[in-house]
């Protein structure tokens, strides 16, 4: 099973997020309450990928609004970037998360390879539409979903790659008319939330706006 049925060919974004909300790719739409696509202009020069909504994006049916959310919507103001001119979205659109022991609150849990898989062919979709100059990997799992399964983002952050000559199966990545774009980077960085868990947060939000800058530069060169 995956997303693969469920898109619908020839479909512009509207099509796309209307569809996710049928979605049956994968287990993770029977304890979500919707499918969180995207947000953003589809002619954005700047792509953000996250792992999966959150709590509050699952009951809000939007991308990045929870504090995760507000975090990057910061660092991408302190890096210089154009909010107006991004485009954001996740390698997995529905919540997956385990119950807490009380049963009150829902627990982000990590989606897993399988899920990833099935959930692809809509950010595939996506990417046949969108015309990025450069695409951020926010995290491990944005990372994997678009580097390959033996991505490290601890190791490559903040580097410029060339895209999506750099993505695993780069031609699912290109645009449908014009093949291989010709001078389009991506980079990875850490997840937001990896800022808000982590034990020095001022010198981890520093680390994230610091790699955006690299973002930030490639797209004003
Ligand atoms: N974290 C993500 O990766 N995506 C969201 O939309 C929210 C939090
Ligand atoms: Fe479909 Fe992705 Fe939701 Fe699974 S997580 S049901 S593949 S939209």
């Amino acid at each position: 099973m995956s997303a693969a049925e469920f898109v619908p060919p020839a479909a512009d974004l509207d099509g796309l997020r209307a569809a996710a909300l049928g979605c049956r790719g994968c287990h993770l739409h029977e304890h979500a309450t919707q499918a969180v696509f995207s947000k953003g202009p589809v002619s954005a020069r700047l792509v953000l990928v996250g792992e999966q909504p959150g709590d509050v994006e699952d009951r809000r049916g939007e991308p990045f609004v929870g504090p995760a959310g507000k975090l990057l919507d910061r660092a991408v103001a302190d890096a210089g970037l154009d909010p107006g001119q991004t485009y954001t979205t996740n390698a997995v659109k529905h919540f997956k998360f385990t119950p807490s022991a009380n049963g009150q609150r829902r627990i982000h849990a990590t989606p897993d390879s399988h899920e990833m898989g099935a959930c692809r062919p809509w950010l595939v979709a996506e990417f046949r539409l969108l015309d990025p100059e450069v695409v951020i990997a926010l995290g491990a799992t944005a990372g994997k979903a678009l580097f390959g399964p033996s991505f490290r983002v601890t190791k490559s952050r903040g580097v410029l790659l060339p895209w999506p000559a750099a993505a695993a199966h780069a031609e699912d990545f290109a645009r449908e008319d014009d093949g291989v774009s010709a001078s389009a980077f991506a980079l990875a960085t850490i997840h937001p939330s990896a800022v808000l868990r982590a034990d020095d947060r001022d010198a981890a939000y520093a680390g994230l706006v610091a790699d955006l800058k690299v973002a930030a530069g490639a797209l004003a060169g």
